[in-house]
């Protein structure tokens, strides 16, 4: 059965560290705790897709040393953590961009897609590299070359592959933006801002955000009570 789709900005690392007197790096290392955290409690809180933003496109703008680092922890995570999350059914898959990546980073999450493939309990999306306006063109434009005119559904399923869109988005560490993360997902999700830095983000931050979600009215544009009576055509018919 489908659960939700949960998506998470893991943001506030750099500023975790910078309180502790500690230099940004050592966030990103702390932030590694709270993915697994996070990971583990998914299929006990009804998650069955997190789609999880690492690095973003536009993070090439930082020093060099600290984007070295991420992608360091990136191929230590995918290696380390390789056989608890096949044991606990989890499916790895990463979304962005994979030609500008270190060779031993992109070697590694490739393995692990791999070996991860059967696992059915959660799908796991690490966004790498990723920019979602980047995203929609590259689907605009396989959509072009392969079908020809470029429709609402074809471009959904080039973009998405079917992965369901986002029902709860959240970010930590205060800010209230998207920055450039699952534009066309998240077109109907319920947005959760947290203070809390990521890495202080554990199990039951992810909870107390699904409890809020579980008392919000989605609407989708209709009624709450009337969804799906009517449509454009219906309405014009009428007069
Ligand atoms: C999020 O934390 C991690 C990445 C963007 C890779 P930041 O590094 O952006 O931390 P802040 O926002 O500077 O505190
Ligand atoms: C978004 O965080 C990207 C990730 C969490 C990977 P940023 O810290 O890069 O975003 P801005 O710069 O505050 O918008
Ligand atoms: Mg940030």
């Amino acid at each position: 059965m489908t659960g939700t789709h949960v998506a998470i900005i893991m943001d506030g690392n750099g500023r975790w560290a910078r309180m502790r007197g500690r230099p940004r790096w050592r966030g990103h290392v702390a932030g590694v705790e709270s993915v697994r955290d996070t990971v583990r409690a998914c299929p006990d809180l009804g998650v069955t897709t997190l789609t999880l933003y690492a690095f973003s496109a536009d993070n090439w703008r930082r020093p060099a040393a600290e984007v070295g680092r991420l992608f360091w922890l990136l191929r230590e995570y995918c290696r380390r953590e390789q056989a608890e999350l096949i044991e606990n059914g989890v499916r790895v898959t990463a979304i962005g961009r994979r030609d500008r990546l270190p060779a031993s980073a992109r070697a590694e999450l490739e393995r692990l897609e791999q070996a991860s493939a059967g696992g059915s309990r959660l799908h796991l999306r690490l966004a790498i590299d990723y920019s979602a306006q980047w995203a929609i063109t590259e689907a605009a434009g396989e959509v072009a070359r392969e079908v020809g005119t470029v429709t609402r559904s074809a471009l959904e399923r080039a973009l998405t592959g079917g992965v369901p869109p986002v029902d709860l988005l959240v970010r930590t560490g205060g800010e209230q933006r998207l920055s450039d993360f699952l534009l066309w997902e998240a077109a109907y999700a319920e947005l959760f801002f947290t203070d809390v830095l990521w890495p202080d983000f554990r199990r039951e931050h992810l909870a107390a955000s699904l409890a809020d979600f579980g008392r919000r009215e989605r609407r989708f544009g209709g009624l709450v009570a009337l969804v799906g009576v009517t449509t454009p055509e219906a309405v014009r018919a009428a007069g």
